[in-house]
């Protein structure tokens, strides 16, 4: 895990589930973490979870807001020189159909999932050319990026974006020289509080009892695998199931 060791790793929506583990081993593998989400009273728990408390970094932004965005990777050059890796992990999930869904969960899917992502990664290529770093952006997509739920059309359409960023932004990093990679990570069904709420108590409740889905952790050991393989070698997309989900 040398490869990991002092790299500054910035990890959004770190306050819960996959964001939150991935914080948490990284730290425990010789990174240093800036951690971030809205929810700041659970970072600062997370923070006393670890036993390198010096090596995570806890700040509080609302991945909407594109100032407090901006502000943040102020203070993490000013703290840091800048981001070494990026994992932007920070999203939202709503099952609002399209026939008769709500504008405003539409509006926070598209914000979170997709346009922070693209402010975080302009931010952070931005850093990594400053600090001389061939750096590596991971997207934390999902296989609503491969095929489409009933009822979630626009968190799929979200994840879809995801998908065609992460090619775009290889070929821009390619056409510049640039040897920063960019790799996406695709989950089927984890068992977190996004998905909880996407399903409805009940229904995740009965999900979670007859269906083995990932955990989080199972996704954290696909980040690992992308960063730690050798600087020539970019991992574009890791698609990743529950064996016993069928979708
Ligand atoms: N769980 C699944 O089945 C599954 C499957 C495929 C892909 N994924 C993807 O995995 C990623 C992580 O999800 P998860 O399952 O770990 O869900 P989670 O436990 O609900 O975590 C979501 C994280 O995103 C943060 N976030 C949401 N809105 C934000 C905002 N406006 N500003 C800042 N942070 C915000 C939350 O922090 P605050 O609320 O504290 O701000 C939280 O830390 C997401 O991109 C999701 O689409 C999940």
């Amino acid at each position: 895990m040398e490869l990991l060791r002092d790299k500054v790793v910035l990890v959004t929506g770190a306050s819960s589930g996959i964001g939150r583990e991935a914080a948490k081993q990284l730290v425990e593998k010789g990174a240093i973490v800036i951690a971030c989400a809205r929810r700041f009273d659970r970072l600062q728990k997370l923070q006393k979870e670890v036993d390198n408390k010096e090596r995570l970094d806890i700040i509080q932004v609302d991945m909407r807001s594109e100032d407090e965005i901006r502000t943040m990777f102020t203070k993490i050059k000013e703290q840091y020189n800048g981001v070494d890796i990026l994992i932007n992990n920070a999203g939202v999930s709503h099952r609002s159909p399209l026939v008769d869904g709500d504008a405003e969960l539409w509006r926070e899917m598209l914000e979170v999932n997709v346009l922070s992502l693209c402010i975080c990664t302009r931010e952070a290529i931005q850093q990594m050319q400053e600090k001389k770093v061939d750096g590596h952006i991971i997207h934390i997509s999902s296989m609503s990026a491969h095929r489409v739920p009933p009822g979630g059309g626009v968190y799929a359409a979200t994840k879809h974006a995801v998908k065609a960023l992460t090619e775009s932004l290889r070929k821009e990093l390619r056409v510049a020289g640039s040897n920063i990679r960019i790799t996406s990570i695709s989950p089927a069904l984890v068992k977190t509080a996004l998905m909880t709420s996407y399903l409805k108590n009940e229904e995740a409740r009965s999900m979670f009892t007859t269906t083995k889905v990932l955990d989080a952790d199972d996704v954290v050991a696909a980040i690992i695998y992308a960063l730690t393989q050798p600087p020539h070698v970019q991992v574009h997309d890791i698609l990743v199931r529950s064996v016993h989900q069928i979708t």
